[in-house]
């Protein structure tokens, strides 16, 4: 899956920008970063940009809280219609009740690990989730640079998923672009997010397409 990150689109134009990469190979999931400036410094968009994003485009709504006491935010973002809510394991208090908690407001439940957080100390909470979000930068800013040694932690996880330890869709964020996302398919990642690499090309539809080409190649 293909996942454009709108922290790279205009946003005064949000319903376009959804629109723009809508369509036939293009995105599957609408990546939505929502940043408080105190879990990362940078402030972007909350809840009533998502409930009128979720009104103005079919795609599925993949929120990314890059916020502090997501076990208090969390669960209005799946009742304003997201489709899948991903809180920060270096956020969340209660991990394994905010993953039932999601799901029982209709949401898929993700977990996303800072570059720095193992992956082999969320291992059981993970049963309970269904995503798992790798972060290839450290979270805040898009048009970094991708870390390629985090691929062992994207490796191990596909092996847990291989042997049926974890159901998890296997998610990475930070500096995919037509070169990375090769390796970081390679290494095992099911469900890429891509914002500047999207939207930053001319025709943000097409870059997504040649995105899903790279990865089914
Ligand atoms: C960064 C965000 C990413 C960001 C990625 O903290 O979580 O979703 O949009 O941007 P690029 O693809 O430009 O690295
Ligand atoms: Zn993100």
């Amino acid at each position: 899956m293909i996942a454009p990150s709108i922290l790279s689109a205009d946003f005064a134009h949000l319903a376009d920008e959804a629109a723009a990469v809508s369509g036939g190979g293009g995105a599957d999931w609408l990546h939505v970063d929502v940043m408080d400036n105190h879990f990362v410094p940078n402030l972007t968009l909350g809840l009533p940009v998502v409930k009128s994003l979720r009104a103005a485009t079919d795609l599925p709504l993949d929120c990314h809280l890059m916020i502090d006491d997501p076990d208090r935010w969390a669960v209005g973002f799946a009742e304003a219609g997201a489709y899948n809510v991903t809180v920060h394991a270096e956020a969340v208090a209660d991990p394994v009740s905010m993953a039932l908690d999601l799901r029982a407001a209709g949401a898929k439940a993700g977990l996303s690990l800072k570059p720095g957080t193992d992956l082999d100390d969320w291992v059981e909470v993970l049963r309970d989730y269904d995503t798992l979000l790798i972060m290839t930068v450290e979270p805040g800013f898009g048009g970094q640079s991708f870390m390629p040694e985090m691929m062992d932690k994207v490796r191990r996880a596909r092996t847990m998923v291989q042997t049926g330890h974890l159901t998890v869709v296997v998610q990475v964020d930070g500096g995919i672009n037509a070169d990375t996302i090769a390796i970081a398919a390679e290494a095992g990642a099911d469900c890429f997010v891509a914002g500047s690499a999207v939207y930053d090309a001319q025709d943000p539809l097409a870059a997504v397409r040649a995105l899903r080409r790279t990865v089914e190649r």
